[in-house]
């Protein structure tokens, strides 16, 4: 086990040029930095360094079956990791940098390491607009490997603090920039098939990207009976208490989390509402802050109103049915 991680905050407008290069030396040195996104925060490793990346997996108790997302500065670095198409041209052009995954095939001499394609022959890859990340992947000058900075199955971190609870002890540096603008990951869309593929809903909404691509089909939500259908386990994102989606009564031994005018949505010990307004980007934003804070021992449940599934609801809601998915198919 490593000493408690050092935490190093720069300003989101004004990162410090001296913290950055202090990050982008630990990161070349193989060692973990987390960092900022725009969605959540990151758990970044050099990429094309074999040891590095398996030591993400270590820290995270992530199975090695599932595949990270490697992290650029530019659409022309995107290019020298993966095999571009027309939808994927048509995506980058609209949405990168922002909080868009493409799934492509590898290119030959990407120098990517290929744990971070865990065993297939494709890349996830996405370009950051968060200041900080894109300064950090600058100094780097490294593509950067980075699955969320959280224990596996556990809640995805949106403030530095997230992450020193739960990787504090086996990262070495966090690079601390606030809130995180989105407060859900990227939208990882599959284009290494005929069809483009919808795997995880996220910060940029279905409707945005079909206006731009045309129809995508939806990934089956499949468990761990499927291994080869990489990050798609059900039960993740999962406080310690249980949760229970459209609730409009909640117990005495339970949260309620609420979303919109809460008339008629009674009961619970602990009350906090993703959006007073019914704001789907606000909500988005405090959805795992709130769950975080409402999962106290004192609580069996967390009861959870109603949320659209339009827009940004769409990511929230896969988020919660994954949080209350039965805990036997927790994946590791
Ligand atoms: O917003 C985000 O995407 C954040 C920030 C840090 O960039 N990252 C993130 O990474 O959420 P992670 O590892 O927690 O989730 C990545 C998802 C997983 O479901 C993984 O299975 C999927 O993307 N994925 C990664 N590489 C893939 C590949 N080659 N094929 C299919 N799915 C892939
Ligand atoms: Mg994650």
């Amino acid at each position: 086990m490593k000493k408690q991680a050092t935490l190093l905050t720069v300003e989101a407008s004004k990162p410090d040029p001296a913290i950055l290069s202090r990050a982008a030396l630990t990161l070349r040195e193989g060692g973990l930095v987390a960092f900022p996104t725009e969605t959540v925060y990151g758990l970044g490793a050099d990429a094309t360094n074999d040891r590095a990346v398996a030591a993400i997996y270590e820290a995270k108790g992530r199975p090695r079956f599932n595949p990270l997302i490697v992290h650029v500065d530019s659409v022309s670095a995107l290019q020298g990791l993966v095999v571009m198409n027309e939808v994927a041209h048509k995506l980058a052009t609209a949405f990168m940098p922002g909080a868009l995954t493409l799934v492509l095939p590898r290119q030959k001499e990407s120098g990517i390491s290929w744990l971070c394609s865990a065993g297939t022959e494709t890349l996830a890859v996405r370009i950051p607009s968060h200041a900080v990340a894109l300064a950090f992947l600058r100094a780097a000058e490294k593509p950067v490997a980075a699955p969320s900075a959280n224990r596996s199955g556990s809640i995805s971190p949106t403030t530095p603090l997230h992450v020193m609870e739960s990787l504090g002890e086996r990262i070495d540096l966090i690079l601390g920039a606030g809130r995180c603008p989105i407060g859900v990951e990227s939208t990882v869309v599959d284009l290494s098939g005929n069809t483009p593929t919808l795997l995880r809903p996220g910060g940029i909404t279905r409707e945005q990207l079909e206006a731009v691509a045309g129809p995508l089909a939806l990934a089956k939500a499949v468990n761990e009976d499927n291994p080869s259908a990489p990050g798609q386990m059900e039960s993740h994102y999962a406080p310690n208490a249980l949760v229970r989606l459209h609730a409009t009564l909640a117990g005495p031994d339970e949260a309620f989390l609420l979303f919109g005018p809460e008339l008629g949505l009674v009961g619970g010990v602990k009350r906090l509402n993703l959006s007073p307004t019914g704001d789907l980007h606000e909500a988005a934003a405090n959805l795992f802050a709130m769950l975080r804070e409402l999962d106290t021992p004192a609580i069996r449940s967390i009861a959870v109103a109603s949320i659209p599934m339009h827009g940004l609801g769409m990511a929230i809601n896969d988020r919660l049915r994954r949080a209350a998915a039965p805990r036997e198919k927790v994946a590791a």
